[in-house]
């Protein structure tokens, strides 16, 4: 008998505080209008806490929605480029807060295809009976990171969580078909300088984070990436573009989703968007769209989705997911965020404080103390 990897549980962790495009004014030389226009951008939201805490919330939430207990999951995918720490890795956090003791835990980063990469990798082990049960996680914490003094970055990203619950069924359930790819010829258009080995004894400090970004060069790249793989993936399955009922596509820009869709011959009352409330929440942004597209009452039972991606390296994906019958949760869970007491323009102004003119962190020259402060928070 096939064993497939039903989707069972979704849940989602937004950080409350709203960063809006007048408060990136403040501070940018940009306007509300280009942001609008040219991104579909109207805000987004900037964490006070860990990725860690904003996927132990998800993951809590999306357990509670399938009615696994943590103790039953064997395997954890923290799917981003946000960790906490180089050692340890953010999985074996999320481990210790669910109390998932049976779990194997591991990060994956292929940047903001890490959940569609993470789903893929879960499924798979899960179809060679490898596991039973997996929680899969698309997390970003970028705004701790992001060089604010550059307006072609700083405008585009947010802070966010999501996590599903994988379990192993003889339905045909969950992800069906896949197609992952990297346009690796394009990998220095995006790129965060300043966090590897790379970076001991350079010109550059370990701990700089000094963003590479072409963005009209991703542009091109994503829409053809996207649209290719959707084609394929939907070749390889069997259907056709008017078989999918709901696309969920990675949120970068509203104009490169209205692109993939034209391509993929799919009309936007089929797209979930999630672009104008969120930005470009990385590996966070397909889950998130996921769990809202579900709370919408937007994915009925037994519907076809097409997940396609794409994120620095340049990864790309495109995913096909059969959803079962059940599209509401099991139960809910008490988890939840501790009060936030500062806006997002304060979050944030903390951080550019830490920043030279140039968006370099100063985590080298930072007061001991102050360093922590900012960290802590
Ligand atoms: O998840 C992967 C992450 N990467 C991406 O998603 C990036 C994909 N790329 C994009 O979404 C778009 O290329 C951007 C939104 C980044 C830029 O949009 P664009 O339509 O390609 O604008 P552009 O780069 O061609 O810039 C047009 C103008 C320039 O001014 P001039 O040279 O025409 O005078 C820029 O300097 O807009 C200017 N500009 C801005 N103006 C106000 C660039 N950023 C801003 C800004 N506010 N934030």
């Amino acid at each position: 008998m096939t064993t497939y990897a039903a989707i069972t549980g979704w849940g989602k962790c937004m950080p409350p505080a709203v960063l809006t495009n007048d408060d990136l004014s403040t501070f940018l030389d940009t306007t509300d209008e280009w942001i609008r226009t040219r991104t579909g951008m109207r805000e987004r939201r900037v964490s006070h806490v860990s990725a860690i805490e904003l996927s132990a919330v998800a993951s809590a939430r999306a357990l509670a929605c399938a009615g696994v207990d943590p103790a039953e999951v064997d395997l954890i995918i923290y799917g981003g480029v946000s960790n906490d720490e180089l050692v340890p890795n953010s999985a074996s956090g999320v481990q210790v807060a669910l109390g998932a003791t049976r779990a194997a835990a591991m990060d994956l980063n292929t940047a903001c295809t890490s959940f569609c990469y993470g789903l893929a990798t879960a499924t798979a082990m899960i179809r060679t009976g490898a596991i039973r049960t997996a929680v899969v996680i698309g997390v970003e914490l970028i705004s701790r990171y992001l060089d604010w003094s550059n307006r072609n970055v700083a405008v585009l990203f947010g802070d966010g969580a999501a996590a599903v619950v994988l379990q192993a069924t003889d339905r045909e359930e969950g992800m069906i078909g896949s197609v992952l790819g990297c346009d690796a010829e394009g990998r220095e258009t995006l790129r965060v300088r300043g966090f590897g080995c790379t970076y001991s004894g350079r010109d550059v400090t370990f701990g700089d984070t000094i963003w590479d970004f072409d963005g009209q060069a991703i542009f091109k790249r994503a829409v053809s990436a996207m649209a290719a793989a959707s084609q394929r993936v939907l070749e390889q399955a069997g259907y056709r573009p008017e078989d999918v009922d709901l696309v969920v596509p990675h949120q970068a820009n509203l104009r490169i989703i209205e692109a993939v869709a034209k391509y993929a011959g799919i009309p936007m009352e089929k797209v979930m968007l999630t672009v104008q409330k969120y930005a470009n929440m990385s590996a966070a942004t397909v889950p998130v769209a996921l769990a809202e597209a579900l709370e919408e009452g937007r994915v009925r039972p037994g519907a076809l989705l097409l997940m396609p991606a794409f994120g620095g390296g340049l990864t790309y994906n495109s995913l096909l997911v059969r959803w079962g019958q059940r599209v509401t949760p099991l139960g809910e869970s008490a988890r939840e965020l501790p009060p936030c007491r500062e806006s997002a323009l304060e979050l944030v102004n903390r951080v550019r404080a830490t920043q030279d003119p140039h968006g370099r962190s100063r985590a080298g020259l930072m007061a001991p103390e102050f360093a922590e402060a900012v960290l802590r928070q």
